[in-house]
């Protein structure tokens, strides 16, 4: 069946204007013009307190790792600033000699590099749906009710609830209906993609997955045993409105879009959950891009999928969460240093699974407890979910470690999700064994 995708307007973008493309208009109106994203690599922690002290009066947006508290010793952190901002910093940076980098000299060349049809392309429709392009919300939802018509054997989708700004929550629950014998038996895997808005790969993965598992299910062995056996919930936009204001407003747009005090907007959907809220690795302050929130599941995108989780958690073996950049896959705790009760076989399962991903096209991803692997942090998802009682629960931070950032390329889209699907079924396949 042959389906048109309308291409949506898109505010603040100049879509398919002779004027953007003769250079007198810019993308998401120029903001971005000459802001750069440094590489900091401090030696000692005279030159942590340092940095840290002059990024938390320059302007600046951390983007991996993500909080101030955690720009670590001998530890890479990129920071992207306005164009003002970065000479005060490289400045600085070189008068004290501290390790760094320059990653992107002009972000806003970088934008405008990029191919996505609907910041580019001038062709108003596709003949399919091309899975190998970043799309913004709009076209996710349509094709998401595309597949609930077109693949009602194994696709049903459903909503969770409505978003701040009042977007529906949707989520595809995938699997074959089992025999009526076996129906209250058949355990449940729980993706989400997009907690975190500028993070474009993950719901560009989890339709890819979802792809997958309609067009390979009776070709693929291991494809067909996940659906026969398990129902798999694909929830690929998280956090709608914040997804929906990153293509339109800002980039880099990281959180909700709740209005909170001094004016400012937006929770960090993954410092809102009700685990060590708001301890270590969070912001109390509204302002910041981890801000935790005024109180757990303040959010009405965090409180729909933690109801829905909890109310399932006796089916939901496996929770995974899809983030960029960093290539790793982190389990528990984040909260805290300690060692999870089944450390042996979640390690062993995300061992394998980064055996996995190297296997497609040699990429290297790194793995352990996110707490020691990534930073500390508080109040996320996978904490919450190990906590209430799932015993595999991952966070996936993909491609890549920094070169384009949350402008991965839509070239890079096909094998990053071609190797994480193998992840996930790597993952999945885990659970079907026994692990002792
Ligand atoms: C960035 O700042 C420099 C000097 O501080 C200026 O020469 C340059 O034009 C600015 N670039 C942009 C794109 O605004
Ligand atoms: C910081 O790192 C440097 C090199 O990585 C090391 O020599 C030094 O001991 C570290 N300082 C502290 C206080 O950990
Ligand atoms: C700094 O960290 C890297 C790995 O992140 C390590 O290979 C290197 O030895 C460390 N340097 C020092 C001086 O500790
Ligand atoms: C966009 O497409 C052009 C022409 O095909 C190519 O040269 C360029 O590298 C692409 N940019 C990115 C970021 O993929
Ligand atoms: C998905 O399709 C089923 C029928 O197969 C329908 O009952 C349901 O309402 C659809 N879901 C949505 C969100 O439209
Ligand atoms: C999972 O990955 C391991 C290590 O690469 C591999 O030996 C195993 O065959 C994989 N299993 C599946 C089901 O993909
Ligand atoms: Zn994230």
């Amino acid at each position: 069946m042959e389906l048109t995708w309308r291409v949506s307007q898109l505010i603040h973008l100049c879509l398919f204007s002779q004027t953007w493309l003769s250079g007198y208009c810019h993308l998401y109106n120029n903001r971005y013009a000459g802001d750069k994203v440094v590489r900091i690599i401090p030696q000692s922690d005279d030159e942590v307190n340092e940095v840290k002290n002059i990024c938390s009066q320059l302007q600046v947006d951390l983007w991996q790792p993500s909080t101030f508290g955690n720009i670590l010793n001998n530890t890479t952190t990129d920071v992207h600033l306005s164009n003002t901002s970065s000479e005060t910093l490289l400045t600085y940076l070189r008068r004290a000699n501290v390790k760094h980098s320059i990653l992107v000299q002009n972000l806003q060349n970088v934008i405008e590099q990029q191919n996505h049809s609907t910041l580019r392309r001038k062709r108003r429709s596709l003949p399919k749906y091309d899975y190998e392009d970043y799309h913004p919300l709009e076209e996710i939802v349509k094709w998401m009710h595309h597949m609930n018509r077109t693949h009602s054997n194994l696709v049903h989708m459903f909503s969770l609830g409505t978003s701040y700004e009042g977007r529906p929550l949707y989520v595809l629950k995938l699997g074959a209906k089992p025999s009526s014998a076996k129906k209250s038996s058949k355990r449940e895997v729980w993706i989400d993609c997009g907690i975190h808005a500028r993070e474009w790969i993950g719901p560009a993965f989890c339709q890819w997955f979802v792809k997958e598992a309609v067009t390979t299910y009776k070709t693929d062995p291991v494809m067909r045993k996940i659906m026969d056996l398990l129902y798999v919930y694909v929830m690929p936009v998280f956090n709608p409105d914040g997804y929906h204001y990153s293509w339109t407003h800002d980039r880099f747009w990281r959180k909700t879009r709740s209005k909170m005090r001094f004016n400012c907007y937006g929770v960090d959907a993954n410092r809102n959950w009700k685990v060590k809220f708001c301890e270590e690795g969070a912001s109390f302050n509204p302002c910041d891009s981890t801000y935790c929130g005024p109180y757990p599941e303040s959010e009405p995108e965090v409180k729909a999928v933690a109801q829905f989780i909890h109310k399932r958690r006796k089916f939901i073996k496996i929770y995974l969460s899809f983030h960029a950049y960093a290539q790793m896959i982190l389990y528990p705790y984040s909260y805290q240093y300690d060692a999870i009760p089944n450390y042996k076989c979640v390690e062993s399962a995300a061992h394998k699974a980064v055996q996995a991903i190297n296997s497609a096209y040699g990429i290297r991803y790194r793995h352990g407890p996110a707490a020691t692997t990534l930073y500390l942090s508080s109040g996320s998802s996978m904490d919450w979910a190990y906590d209430i009682g799932i015993p595999y629960a991952f966070a996936f931070e993909l491609r890549d470690t920094g070169y384009y950032g949350f402008l991965l390329p839509d070239g890079l889209i096909r094998p990053t999700c071609i190797e994480t699907t193998l992840a996930v079924k790597n993952i999945t396949m885990h659970l079907l064994r026994k692990c002792r």
